[in-house]
């Protein structure tokens, strides 16, 4: 099994194209990729950590509030609402460090008792091997607790087939620190 990391890779496309995976698009190539490929392919293990903005203010804001139930703004949870991100993925935790993707989808508060939010988003990568490769992240987010997990439910590109564990910290109120490791081929 081998063991790959965002930062190793980012460092080695300048040099190294032809090692870019270019996964062929569309039905025919799919087929292909599953008929052909995938019984000489191995399963992976793929380590990936990077940081990911959440800005919910302010000039370059990413997150906004798209839904409310009517207890939203008097149950103690805010049941209900929820939030639309298009949030940048950077390799260190300054929002203007080497940025390698974005993730956008749908934070919706979703417990009643505790603050909990129901999670769904796309893992969009835009550089190295994995640009152009998605992964599809499902979960439930107990903000109160320091490391939370989601699961990686799929993948494309790269990642098709993908199943895995996404864990998180906040590292501050609007930086959350991921680590992604992910089964592949
Ligand atoms: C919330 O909606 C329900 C049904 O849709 C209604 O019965 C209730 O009165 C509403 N509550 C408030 C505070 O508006
Ligand atoms: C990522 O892929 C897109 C579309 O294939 C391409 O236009 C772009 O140049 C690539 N970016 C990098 C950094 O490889
Ligand atoms: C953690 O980050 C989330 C998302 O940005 C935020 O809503 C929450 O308040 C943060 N929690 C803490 C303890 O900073």
């Amino acid at each position: 099994m081998k063991k790959e990391h965002v930062m190793l890779m980012l460092c080695t496309i300048v040099i190294a194209i032809p090692l870019v995976q270019s996964v062929s698009e569309g039905p025919k190539a799919v087929q292909t990729w599953f008929k052909q490929e995938l019984p000489l392919k191995k399963q992976k293990v793929t380590n990936l950590h990077f940081y990911f903005h959440d800005a919910l203010a302010g000039q370059g804001r990413t997150a906004y509030p798209v839904f409310q139930s009517n207890i939203s703004f008097t149950s103690i949870t805010g049941f209900g609402l929820g939030f639309m991100f298009d949030n940048p993925m950077t390799v260190g935790p300054d929002p203007l460090s080497r940025r390698i993707g974005r993730g956008q989808g749908i934070a919706g508060a979703a417990a009643l008792e505790k603050p909990g939010f129901l999670m769904n988003l796309n893992f969009i990568f835009t550089q190295g091997r994995f640009n152009g490769s998605t992964l599809q992240i499902l979960g439930t987010n107990p903000i109160q607790n320091q490391f939370r997990e989601m699961s990686v439910v799929g993948g494309t590109g790269v990642f098709r087939l993908a199943q895995g564990i996404a864990t998180y910290r906040n590292e501050t109120s609007s930086t959350i620190e991921y680590d992604i490791v992910v089964l592949h081929y």
